[in-house]
């Protein structure tokens, strides 16, 4: 007979993604609306090594959706990763009364519940990173609203660049992978766009769109950099500079792009997939990660999931070398 879910744990770990909370909220009343008791764990797994956690029930979760940021807190805990720590965030579990846990975030996380269902208990990973980097995933909670305050801010530097007629470089958030910087890119209209998924032809791929903007009667330039390019966007401002006597200055755009109250994209599938979360554990599923491929959602084993790998939208990078006149 399959095993009746009574209460599940729900928590958010990693970097904090916008649209976290409309997930955290869809699970509470998902869990309440299928008579399952919820409860929030706070802090990531440090908070389930501690049994640190709130009961999270219809009222408690109101007016959570367009909040950016996580009501649980976030967190990446180096104790975690021991046996001693998982140990201990399984005794959290048994001591709570927990039978399933729903883990909000990107690999690290999943990983997380892989060791926790290694040990019995019943786990659901959703997608929840502005990197949009979970290859099972064709997307990631806060990738959107990401994208949108990138995007913000560009056509705020914009302004300042032309009126001072200097080179914009822009580094964009994404770890390892160019995805936001990519689609960032191509939605702001940048000059030359520098992902670390590709060797850069520092002539052809930078500094040639540059000129060929300038022959054009241009006289203000954005350059859009992946945080993953090796040096960042400081060495690609200097290689500017160096061959071009450009004025050139450099922005980091970091953590602002974690922010903000999330976009309608991130509300909805942040809702579904916390729906969908819940709907898998009341199954007697365990072990998978809730996903989005083209408009269905659909889930896969953790293990599996891990074990993919998401490449860069070669499309969506040859419309990009297409606008920006890379040959
Ligand atoms: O994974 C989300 C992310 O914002 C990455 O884009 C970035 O590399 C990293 O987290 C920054 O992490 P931290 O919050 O530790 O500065």
């Amino acid at each position: 007979m399959e095993k009746a879910v009574r209460r599940i744990g729900v928590f958010t770990s990693g970097g904090d993604a916008p649209g976290m909370n409309a997930a955290i909220r869809a699970v509470a009343r998902t869990c309440q609306h299928m008579g399952i008791e919820c409860v929030g764990i706070r802090r990531g797994y440090h908070g389930l090594i501690n049994g640190d956690f709130t009961k999270l029930d219809f009222e408690s979760v109101s007016d959570l959706s367009r909040r950016g940021g996580t009501m649980l807190y976030s967190a990446r805990s180096e104790e975690f990763k021991t046996p001693a720590g998982q140990e201990r965030a399984v005794a959290t579990c048994k001591m709570l009364g927990l039978d399933a846990l729903i883990g909000i975030g990107g690999d690290g996380t999943f990983q997380g519940l892989l060791r926790l269902a290694e040990r019995g208990l019943s786990v659901v990973g959703i997608p929840g990173t502005i990197d949009n980097d979970i290859a099972c995933s064709s997307y990631t909670i806060g990738y959107d609203t990401a994208c949108n305050t990138a995007l913000e801010s560009i056509d705020k530097l914009r302004d300042t660049m032309q009126s001072h007629e200097r080179c914009s470089v822009v580094e964009v958030m994404g770890h390892r992978a160019g995805h936001l910087a990519l689609n960032v890119g191509v939605a702001c209209g940048a000059t030359a766009v520098i992902v670390p998924e590709h060797p850069v032809d520092i002539e052809n791929d930078l500094l040639e769109p540059i000129r060929r903007a300038r022959l054009g009667g241009r006289t203000h330039f954005m350059v859009i950099v992946a945080e993953g390019v090796e040096g960042g966007a400081y060495a690609v401002g200097k290689v500017i500079e160096d061959a071009t006597a450009l004025d050139t200055r450099v922005t980091v755009l970091g953590h602002i792009q974690r922010g903000g109250s999330p976009s309608s994209r991130d509300r909805i599938t942040a809702t579904y997939m916390g729906f969908e979360a819940v709907r898998l554990l009341a199954e007697g599923k365990t072990c998978r990660v809730v996903a989005l491929q083209g408009e269905n959602y659909v889930d896969y084993d953790i293990t599996e999931a891990l074990q993919m790998s998401k490449s860069l939208d070669q499309h969506t990078y040859e419309v990009m070398r297409a606008l920006t006149g890379v040959q």
